[in-house]
């Protein structure tokens, strides 16, 4: 005798199609980019089950252009098509208003916290990744300048270099030496790196009168700055998660990352590791602003960075006569902070000593007098004020100290 099976009713009367029903199978569609799925990201807009089977979801996306849309559509409509009683399934597409951007991209990072891998950078540390959307901008001007000038205010202030197959920190900040490791006491297996260090005089309109520390870490302190493609092979993935893995920076205010040209394996390493990591778009004045936000808010979003700010670069040059050029056109800073909704932190002009000031090693955030040390000083106040330093007197920080404390050596 055939056995017989029982299977759910089909069609519209199915008490199996809920809404709840929907939204369950819906969490099997994974955005692939924010590395959740599209009901717990609150990517589901609405779901509405209507008589005859026929489901239509609504799915709101961060913006219309989105490139995986046809992909998540897809997804959608094969979960929900598959689902007992379904006649047919209908995707929905809206864009999502700021503030839904804002939440989901806090929820995403958030996850990624959950998921990030222990590191050695303080927990307290606001970790700025200098970054842009293409190579030669400045990022590691801009990058060494604001270090050098947070140091200056007394800031205790870390600087990697996370541009391995092209450093040019040690040169610009004029440290040269190799980098020490030793055992960690807490943990024999492992060996720590100490950072080179370098005392920075007091700025005059710094905090405490004493001027502060920059600990910097770079691959030109591994090799001779001809040995880098050496290391190219055997290092250039591993180095920068083998850097904040190892390196024993002590108690930090801030960690500077002069990043590497381009979107990739670097960003979102550091992003995975570092989730709390903050990126400061370098950008020139002529750059189309829409391409460049494009690229950086795509970075943004694939590795749930916050973007703290954008620093505009070589806008203008002052001849000796006063008269300003603007060279490379105008306004291309104001625009990309506007397309992404965050404030224009700087606009540095071109000038030969921050050029001459790199190549000497004496960075042109030193040097008093000269616009451009007036502009790197406008810089860091304004990144001091949006990204402030975190006291350990707020419990937040003790906490997140304590639990770092007792997962391990930090
Ligand atoms: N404001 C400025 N005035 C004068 N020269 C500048 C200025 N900013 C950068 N430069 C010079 O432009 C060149 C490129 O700058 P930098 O190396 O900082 O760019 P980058 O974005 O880090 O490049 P890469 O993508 O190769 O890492 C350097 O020679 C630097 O000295
Ligand atoms: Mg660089």
């Amino acid at each position: 005798m055939k056995a017989v099976t029982q299977s759910p009713p089909a069609g519209p009367s199915s008490p199996h199609l809920t809404e709840e029903a929907v939204r369950q199978a819906l969490r099997a569609v994974v955005d692939p980019e924010l590395g959740d799925n599209i009901v717990e990201l609150g990517m589901v807009s609405s779901v509405s089950v209507q008589p005859g089977g026929l489901v239509v979801v609504g799915v709101a996306l961060t913006t219309p252009s989105c490139p995986l849309r046809g992909q998540i559509k897809a997804e959608v409509m094969g979960r929900v098509g598959a689902l007992p009683g379904v006649s047919e399934a209908r995707v929905e597409t809206t864009e999502m208003a700021q503030e839904q951007k804002a939440a989901l991209m806090s929820r995403a990072r958030l996850k990624a916290r959950e998921r990030a891998p222990r590191t050695t950078v303080p927990p307290r540390a606001r970790v700025l990744a200098v970054s842009s959307g293409k190579g030669g901008v400045g990022k590691s001007s801009v990058a060494v300048n604001l270090a050098a000038g947070l140091a200056s205010r007394g800031y205790t202030v870390g600087i990697l270099d996370a541009d391995i197959a092209g450093f040019s920190v040690p040169r610009m900040l004029g440290m040269e030496g190799a980098l020490e490791a030793e055992r960690d006491p807490a943990d024999p297996s492992r060996k720590l790196i100490h950072p080179l260090t370098r005392r920075v005089s007091a700025h005059s309109g710094g905090a405490n009168g004493a001027g502060g520390e920059l600990r910097a870490v770079s691959m030109g302190f591994l090799a001779g700055e001809g040995d880098a493609i050496m290391w190219r092979g055997l290092m250039l993935n591993r180095a920068v998660q083998h850097f904040l893995e190892e390196v024993d920076w002590g108690d930090l205010d801030y960690l500077v990352v002069d990043m590497p040209p381009g979107t990739g394996d670097v960003q979102m390493g550091l992003a995975r590791m570092v989730p709390s990591a903050e990126a400061i778009i370098v950008t020139t004045p002529q750059d189309a602003a829409q391409k460049v936000a494009a690229r950086a808010a795509s970075m943004a979003r694939k590795s749930h960075l916050r973007v703290a700010g954008v620093v505009e670069n070589m806008s203008y040059f002052t001849c000796a006569h006063g008269q300003r050029y603007e060279l490379f056109g105008a306004g291309g800073g104001r625009r990309l902070a506007d397309d992404l909704g965050v404030p224009l932190l700087g606009r540095i002009p071109l000038e030969p000593a921050v050029a001459s000031g790199a190549d000497a090693g004496r960075p042109a955030a030193l040097q008093e007098g000269t616009e451009a040390a007036r502009a790197f000083a406008a810089l860091v106040e304004a990144v001091v004020r949006s990204c402030p330093v975190v006291e350990m007197t707020s419990c937040s920080a003790r906490l997140a100290s304590r639990l770092a404390s007792l997962a391990g050596p930090a």
